[in-house]
């Protein structure tokens, strides 16, 4: 290799590497805000901004944490909670959080509760508390494409799921679940505030959901308000969200000026070595 390949190589290899996992945690998936305001400015508002920084700071340190913040009056009492996806490190889940509750500050300004999913974690609060209670309501559901799987792909893919959603023999807490088959990838997740049996039966709930709205399509995702199952052929798993397609452009173009800015340096370094060359030859000849 001459140096010129070398440098090429070495940059692609950073720009290769360095780029996708960042959109894959932190683009959004959903969020919702309550209807009931609260008055700007009130002791309200302070314990918002109270429970969002415990959610934040917490979340450098573990992948799920609960926080009530005592108000004066009932009805100024906060609840609040954050769930990592079970594969993330300390340092990505307190940088999804921060970015989920950055967000969620935008959405629902002035609200008394607010929820919001990126795909590596969930935030939520509210002064109504939903701290340790299994809920389903269905919040997401979505399926790809139909691909027309064969009967093959159908069964692995059924397999994948039929092994997220067993509940283990010993009745063991497992918030985060992932499998796969061939091309077939599953992850299933609690939030962290489910007893292992509700955890099961909310998960069991998301999977048959799944199985049954998205029959063969190429992926497919069921959040219910305190656990999802979601599914994808092949990593082909793009949803379309408009949060993510900004995300996916900002990235593109990142890359884009990334290649010119290395194909600069490339050609200068031709220029450079076409120069000495020209310089020697001049030397040579005297
Ligand atoms: C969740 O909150 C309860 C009280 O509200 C507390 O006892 C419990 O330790 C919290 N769970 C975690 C994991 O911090
Ligand atoms: C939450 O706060 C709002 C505004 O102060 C109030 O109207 C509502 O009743 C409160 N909800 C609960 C469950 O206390």
């Amino acid at each position: 290799m001459s140096i010129t390949q070398k440098v090429l190589f070495f940059l692609l290899t950073i720009t290769l590497h360095t780029n996708p996992s960042f959109s894959a945690t932190e683009t959004f998936v959903f969020g919702g805000c309550s209807k009931l305001k609260y008055a700007p400015g009130s002791p309200y508002e302070n314990n918002v901004n109270s429970i969002l920084t415990s959610l934040v700071n917490s979340a450098m340190l573990t992948s799920f944490n609960n926080f009530t913040i005592q108000g004066s009056t009932q009805q100024d009492t906060i609840y609040g909670l954050f769930q990592c996806r079970g594969d993330l490190n300390n340092g990505d889940c307190a940088r999804c959080v921060a970015r989920a509750v950055s967000q969620v500050g935008t959405l629902c300004v002035d609200s008394c509760g607010g929820a919001l999913q990126l795909e590596g974690c969930f935030i939520k609060y509210d002064n109504a508390t939903f701290l340790g209670v299994e809920d389903k309501t269905v919040v997401v559901s979505k399926c790809g494409p139909l691909i027309g799987y064969d009967s093959d792909a159908l069964t692995r893919r059924d397999a994948v799921l039929g092994f997220l959603g067993a509940s283990s023999s010993d009745g063991s807490y497992r918030p985060y679940r992932v499998g796969g088959s061939g091309n077939i990838q599953a992850v299933a997740q609690c939030v962290g505030d489910l007893s292992p049996s509700e955890c099961q039966d909310c998960l069991s709930d998301a999977i048959g959901r799944l199985k049954t709205n998205c029959g063969a399509a190429a992926w497919g995702d069921l959040f219910l308000a305190k656990c999802y199952a979601r599914y994808s052929e092949g990593g082909s798993h793009s949803h379309g969200d408009k949060d993510n397609n900004s995300n996916d452009n900002e990235i593109e173009k990142t890359l884009a000026i990334l290649i010119g800015l290395i194909a600069a340096v490339a050609l200068l370094i031709v220029f450079l070595s076409f120069l000495r060359k020209v310089c020697e030859k001049g030397k040579d000849g005297k």
